[in-house]
């Protein structure tokens, strides 16, 4: 889809830090903004008000999300494991029932999410994922399983979809689009480290990107010593905001020959 005919998203969890970086690059390009969020997180959007609507309400709740993916080009989404309440899976299933059916759907996750079960983790990844989807059970926080539900709804979808799958995150200044792999255990992703402002430009860019359409990129930072090991090393910053991916091929985002050949 072209950038043109990109002029609605929705961004479902716009409250959240990662919701939050998505409606400052989606206003950047633009775009009309709709944001979903609990109603006692409102106030966290206050920063923009007067420059985007919201839809209060739980981003599970279908009429919720009917309401707030109306006219929408695109929808981006949170999607989290909170609570023992099915929140992942209802979001992506209300997502994936109201949005018209030629719209942009991006999702976010993390890298713990197999599509065709061919990513390699290593095991002290496996093991903290198990002991999180444990514990948070136990405490009835967290439903990791639930999670991995809304993702395999989202793989057995024919939407025009993406999921991208995040590596360890931490805050900063953009160091530009990360880049992405199909298959976490891929060299290229070996730094497991990506900026939060930056997972936010690749869901953002990820709606213009028909390359990216029924894909589910692992992504990572483009400045990890492994990224730029395989892109040729350190790159001037000169223009603050282009991405690394964009210097391989113009306003796409990057994937690596690794897994080209498949
Ligand atoms: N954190 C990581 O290290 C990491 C790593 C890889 C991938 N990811 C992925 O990145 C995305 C964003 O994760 P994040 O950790 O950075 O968090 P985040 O952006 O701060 O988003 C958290 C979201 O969860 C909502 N939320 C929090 N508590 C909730 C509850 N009890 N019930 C319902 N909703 C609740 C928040 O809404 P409110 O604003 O209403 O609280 C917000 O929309 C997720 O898809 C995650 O899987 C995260």
């Amino acid at each position: 889809m072209g950038t043109d005919r990109m002029k609605k998203v929705c961004i479902v969890g716009a409250s959240g830090k990662l919701g939050q970086y998505m409606v400052r690059h989606a206003l950047e390009r633009g775009y009309e903004v709709v944001g979903v969020c609990r109603e006692r997180s409102v106030p966290k959007l206050a920063a923009f008000e007067g420059r985007m609507s919201v839809v209060p309400g739980p981003t599970n709740d279908p009429e919720v999300i009917r309401r707030a993916v109306s006219g929408c080009d695109g929808v981006l989404t949170v999607l989290v494991p909170w609570g023992v309440q099915q929140y992942a899976s209802g979001t992506a299933q209300a997502v994936l029932d109201h949005a018209r059916p030629d719209a942009r759907l991006v999702f976010s996750c993390g890298w713990h999410i197999t599509r065709d079960g061919k990513d390699r983790y290593s095991r002290m990844f496996t093991l903290g994922i198990r002991v999180a989807a444990v514990l948070g059970r136990l405490v009835r926080a967290v439903e990791i399983d639930d999670q991995v539900e809304a993702c395999r709804r989202v793989f057995a979808s024919g939407a025009r979809w993406t999921v991208v799958r995040g590596s360890s995150l931490e805050e900063g200044e953009s160091q530009g689009l990360p880049v992405w792999s199909r298959h976490v255990g891929d060299p290229v992703l070996a730094g497991n480290l990506t900026r939060r402002v930056d997972f936010a430009l690749f869901m953002v860019e990820a709606l213009t990107d028909d390359t990216l359409v029924q894909e589910a990129p692992a992504i990572v930072g483009c400045r990890t010593p492994a990224a730029l090991a395989h892109t040729g090393g350190p790159r001037d910053h000169a223009q603050p905001g282009r991405t690394e991916g964009a210097r391989f091929r113009p306003g796409r985002t990057c994937r690596f020959r690794s897994d080209r050949a498949e």
